[in-house]
């Protein structure tokens, strides 16, 4: 079997890297493409690094630019090297805009598109993310589901064929990598840490970056907490971050890798983000998470009482960080499958 798998942000790379190591494992023949989408090597090359994911066969180079602009480099460029390879599926994950190139050029090749992480849904259509998601899922055969409730909302779209129910991949990287993290990462001296002891953030939706007044309660908020704030940050916020003065206890760092940033979201008190993966990541090491959203695709840590919407509200964010340490919440049901969510999906490709 010839798979081609289309990559191009961040957390597709973590997303991937067991599903790679899975079809290797299987005498698979998998033809990975980097769209380029991400490209400094602290948002790209380390991943592929640390998670031993075989380094791309070809790189599209289409760095950054307008939705359409991007989206439609990538469908060209993405077009020319299915036809050469003639691949018998193409994979694609998650729902940035190179998973909706790599579905599309699929489509219009009559090739079987395979969508890991299929069917969620945030139900806020502006968001980049939700237009790219509902898209993949319409036009693919196989759709490969972390939640019940993803394929819940698949059926609520009337997509029933092919639909399955495999657990989610970044829990099994986690279990893979979590040892890793903990004898690898030097992040906490690094960074002049004590486990319990701060606060983890990242922020990079658009609607929070973009705009000046969410940005700064935001900061607000992290600048009101108790201790100290360790805050990567994604090259979309950077920028936006210069206009504020920031209070003493919000330590800026560029993005992290992937074994560090393992390590403290299980040393943090609490994670503070609008990131759908580390979300998920905080509820799979057992840290509370604050989202900085109006709303999750990952209703289940909510659910499981681990993590609280609350937008960017600067009042709202202190109360739920209080009541996580007020409260600590209890043992979280395993939600997210077994670890074996690429073994599953490599199983029903082949
Ligand atoms: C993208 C995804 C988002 C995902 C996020 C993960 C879309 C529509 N959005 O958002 O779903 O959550 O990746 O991180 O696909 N930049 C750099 N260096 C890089 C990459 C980006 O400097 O290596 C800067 C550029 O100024 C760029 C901006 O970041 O314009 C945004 O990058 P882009 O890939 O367009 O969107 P993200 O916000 O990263
Ligand atoms: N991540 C990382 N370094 C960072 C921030 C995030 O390795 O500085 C990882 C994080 O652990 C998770 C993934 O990137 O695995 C989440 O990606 P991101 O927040 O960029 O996008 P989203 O999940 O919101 O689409």
């Amino acid at each position: 079997m010839k798979i081609v798998t289309i990559l191009g942000a961040r957390p597709q790379f973590i997303k991937a890297a067991p599903v790679c190591h899975a079809l290797k494992q299987n005498g698979c023949e998998e033809i990975l493409v980097h769209t380029g989408q991400h490209y400094d090597a602290n948002m790209s090359e380390i991943f592929f690094r640390e998670l031993s994911i075989p380094a791309p066969s070809v790189n599209l180079n289409v760095g950054s630019g307008g939705h359409g602009k991007q989206t439609g480099e990538m469908l060209a460029k993405i077009e020319e090297i299915l036809l050469t390879h003639k691949p018998d599926k193409v994979l694609v994950y998650g729902d940035t805009n190179s998973t909706l190139a790599g579905a599309l050029a699929a489509c219009k090749l009559g090739i079987p598109i395979a969508h890991v992480e299929a069917g969620l849904r945030s139900f806020n259509r502006s968001m980049p993310e939700e237009h790219n998601r509902v898209l993949t899922d319409h036009c693919s055969d196989l759709l490969f589901c972390p939640t019940q409730t993803a394929v819940n909302h698949l059926a609520f779209e009337g997509i029933r064929n092919g639909v399955h129910l495999v657990g989610d991949t970044m829990f099994d990287a986690v279990l893979s990598f979590r040892e890793l993290a903990r004898s690898r990462s030097d992040a906490m001296k690094k960074f002049g840490l004590k486990p319990k002891n701060f606060y983890l953030a990242t922020i990079h939706r658009p609607y929070n970056t973009d705009d000046p007044v969410a940005l700064e309660s935001a900061m607000k908020a992290l600048g009101s907490l108790g201790h100290q704030v360790l805050f990567p940050v994604h090259p979309r916020t950077r920028p936006k971050l210069q206009s504020l003065s920031l209070a003493s206890n919000i330590q800026l760092c560029d993005p992290l890798g992937y074994l560090d940033m393992l390590l403290l979201q299980e040393e943090a008190r609490v994670v503070l983000t609008d990131s759908g993966g580390v979300q998920k990541e905080s509820f799979f090491l057992k840290t509370p998470c604050v989202t900085l959203r109006t709303e999750t695709e990952w209703v289940e840590t909510v659910q499981a009482g681990w993590n609280i919407v609350t937008g960017v509200d600067s009042s709202a964010i202190q109360k739920a960080v209080e009541q996580f340490e007020r409260n600590p919440p209890l043992t979280p049901p395993d939600y997210f499958g077994s670890g074996d969510a690429a073994a599953r999906i490599v199983r029903i490709l082949a």
